[in-house]
């Protein structure tokens, strides 16, 4: 039996990890949930959006499935994403892009994964103001590239590119400009791209990554790119097959990994039912991959495919005409399993 730390989080996270459950355990997957608060159900409940016990039980467990949490607003709580990522360490930040049949989107056949460098980069939290006299007259922020974090991003990735059985990794840099922060990554890249000869590598300059990604994204298999590059290729990835509803994300650390939706708690419909509840689902599917229930993580996935090409029971973001809620079409993905 696998013990895993379950946060529910806000808005629409209750309804769609309630989702996600359901169908791991309708493929046949036994897990001892370890139910504990973050965010605004913690702020409420214990005045901290991240109570010691959440972290003692992600460092027992080393494994987390995670709800979208509402930033608070004010009182001058530190993200609990970030404190998570820093905590335990999780520095791979994982998102597979794979276009689904049955939705209305501008392109067929997209098939990749970014894999973003989580803990450094510009996002290495190293930012102030210049100021004269109390004026701000400038702010500065620094990006820091190890060679260590590099290395360990990058051999990452393609150790990804193996196990998925993807033939390219692609690395996204600025090194025309930043020649030292991008530079090293783009050397160490290159030296570690020899220790895989199976795998094919190119790099591509940020910019023109991303007019390649619109108007081909085809040509991409996995790409690997430092903090802030990572951040906005991977939703820019995730609008080419349809947006954040059906995307999930893994974050792997050294400690722990944790999985969750890419999208947040969504406010404007948190108590109307109707919330997609794929990304999380699928989000589901990658940890059950990545604790080696290979069959329950394809199993689910199909599934979820096979219901939204369908079209049947599917909520209303993927089809305006449609009534069905997030319950429905849980139960519907878990009747395919099944
Ligand atoms: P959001 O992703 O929650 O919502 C953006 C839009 O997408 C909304 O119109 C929403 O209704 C829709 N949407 C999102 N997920 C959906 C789903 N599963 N099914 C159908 N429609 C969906 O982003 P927003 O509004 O900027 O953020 C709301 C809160 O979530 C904020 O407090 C933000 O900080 C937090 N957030 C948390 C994240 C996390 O915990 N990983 C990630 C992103 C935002
Ligand atoms: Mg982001």
């Amino acid at each position: 039996m696998h013990s895993i730390t379950l946060i529910p989080g806000d808005g629409i996270g209750p309804s769609i990890v309630d989702a996600a459950i359901k169908v791991i355990a309708a493929a046949g997957v036994e897990i001892a949930w370890d139910r504990q608060l973050a965010g605004m159900a913690a702020v409420e409940k214990h005045a901290n959006p991240l109570p010691d016990a959440t972290l003692e039980s992600i460092r027992n467990n080393r494994l987390c499935f995670k709800g979208p949490l509402t930033t608070p607003v004010g009182g001058g709580y530190r993200s609990v994403n970030v404190t998570l990522r820093q905590a335990f360490n999780l520095y791979a930040n994982v998102r597979p892009v794979i276009s689904f049949e049955g939705t209305d989107t501008m392109y067929d056949n997209v098939n990749l994964v970014t894999i973003r460098e989580n803990t450094e980069g510009l996002y290495a939290g190293i930012e102030h103001f210049i100021k004269v006299d109390a004026e701000k007259i400038a702010a500065e922020s620094i990006a820091v590239i190890t060679k260590v974090g590099s290395e360990r991003i990058i051999r990452y990735a393609f150790e990804y590119a193996r196990k998925a059985q993807r033939k390219k990794v692609t690395l996204v840099h600025k090194a025309n400009i930043l020649k030292c922060t991008s530079g090293l990554f783009l050397e160490i890249g290159r030296e570690i791209a020899k220790e895989y000869p199976d795998i094919e590598f190119d790099d591509k300059i940020v910019d023109a990554t991303c007019m390649h990604m619109v108007m081909k994204p085809q040509s991409f298999d996995v790409i690997v790119t430092t903090n802030l590059f990572g951040d906005i290729l991977s939703d820019l990835a995730a609008g080419l097959i349809g947006g954040l509803g059906l995307t999930a994300g893994a974050n792997i650390g050294t400690d722990a990994a944790l999985f969750e939706a890419v999208h947040g708690s969504a406010p404007d419909i948190a108590d109307k039912g109707i919330a997609n509840p794929t990304a999380m689902i699928l989000a589901g599917a990658m940890m059950m991959e990545h604790i080696g229930e290979l069959a329950a993580a394809r199993r689910i996935e199909q599934a979820v495919r096979e219901v939204i090409r369908e079209g049947k029971y599917v909520t209303p973001d993927l089809n305006p005409e449609s009534t069905c809620g997030t319950a429905q079409m849980a139960e519907a993905i878990c009747a395919k399993i099944g």
